[in-house]
């Protein structure tokens, strides 16, 4: 049995003087919820701030990209060990906006994922196609693409301390989710090809669902039998939303 993860990506959002609400508002209704896991992904200089306000609650805290390197001449990153310092469980990689306007590729991402696990971390990878891409019929070629620069990289026991997020390009910040029918399919495939390496590892994986995930269609989403949870993005900047999210995962 996979418990369900609903983790909120801040994206580029909050302030010091906003962040404490939202944090305490999460913190307690984390409190509620026995049977699901919530986590929260603050932009970096807010990890010190986090911490100070979840430490002690049941809600994890992490950040949205870590290095691939471990130390060094690399300005601008951030090591797995530091996000460690700030008491990080997650580090996203290879979220979708990343690869776009970042030009990660799959090696990278796939780079970075081994970082964050050989740091201690469990990292979010995220896969899935654009809207070019499903259209031309070319959805499960990418996602397995991307998955299997990972699966490569990590090697499949290595994958047993990651979580997987199936974000659709097109349904990130659109307001359209994929259907349930579609982002189920996508969700089976990919533990399928997990489970092909290793059976125990891919049912054991956490497969979270990202793009346009909100309290309307929560319920039907996190009901289906490979979605473990969301990657929510909007929908996380208020308690309410998420704490919902989080309550139909719980009663999914
Ligand atoms: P969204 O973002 O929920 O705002 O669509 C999801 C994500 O990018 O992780």
């Amino acid at each position: 049995m996979r418990n369900k993860l609903i983790a909120g990506n801040w994206k580029m959002h909050g302030s010091l003087v906003g962040n404490p609400a939202l944090l305490q508002s999460v913190a307690a209704g984390a409190a509620t919820l026995a049977t699901v896991s919530l986590a929260v992904l603050v932009p970096f200089p807010y990890l010190a701030q986090t911490r100070s306000h979840l430490e002690g609650s049941s809600c994890a805290w992490g950040a949205q990209d870590v290095s691939d390197q471990p130390g060094g001449a690399f300005t601008g990153e951030v090591s797995a060990a530091m996000l460690q310092d700030f008491g990080c469980r997650y580090a996203v990689v290879g979220h979708s906006e990343r690869r776009a306007r970042h030009g990660e590729q799959d090696g990278l991402v796939a780079a970075k994922a081994l970082a964050a696990v050989e740091g201690g971390l469990t990292p979010i990878v995220c896969v899935g196609e654009t809207l070019e891409e499903r259209e031309a019929g070319n959805t499960l070629p990418v996602v397995f693409r991307q998955l299997d620069a990972v699966l490569d990289t990590l090697g499949v026991r290595r994958m047993a301390r990651t979580v997987l997020a199936y974000e659709p390009v097109w349904a990130i910040g659109t307001g359209r989710s994929a259907t349930p029918a579609q982002a189920q399919e996508v969700h089976a495939a990919l533990r399928q090809r997990v489970s092909a390496a290793d059976w125990v590892v891919g049912s054991g994986l956490q497969i979270l669902y990202g793009g346009s995930v909100k309290p309307a269609n929560a319920l039907e989403l996190m009901g289906l039998p490979d979605i473990d949870g969301a990657l929510v993005g909007g929908a996380s900047l208020a308690a309410d939303d998420f704490l919902d999210i989080g309550r139909a995962a719980a009663r999914a």
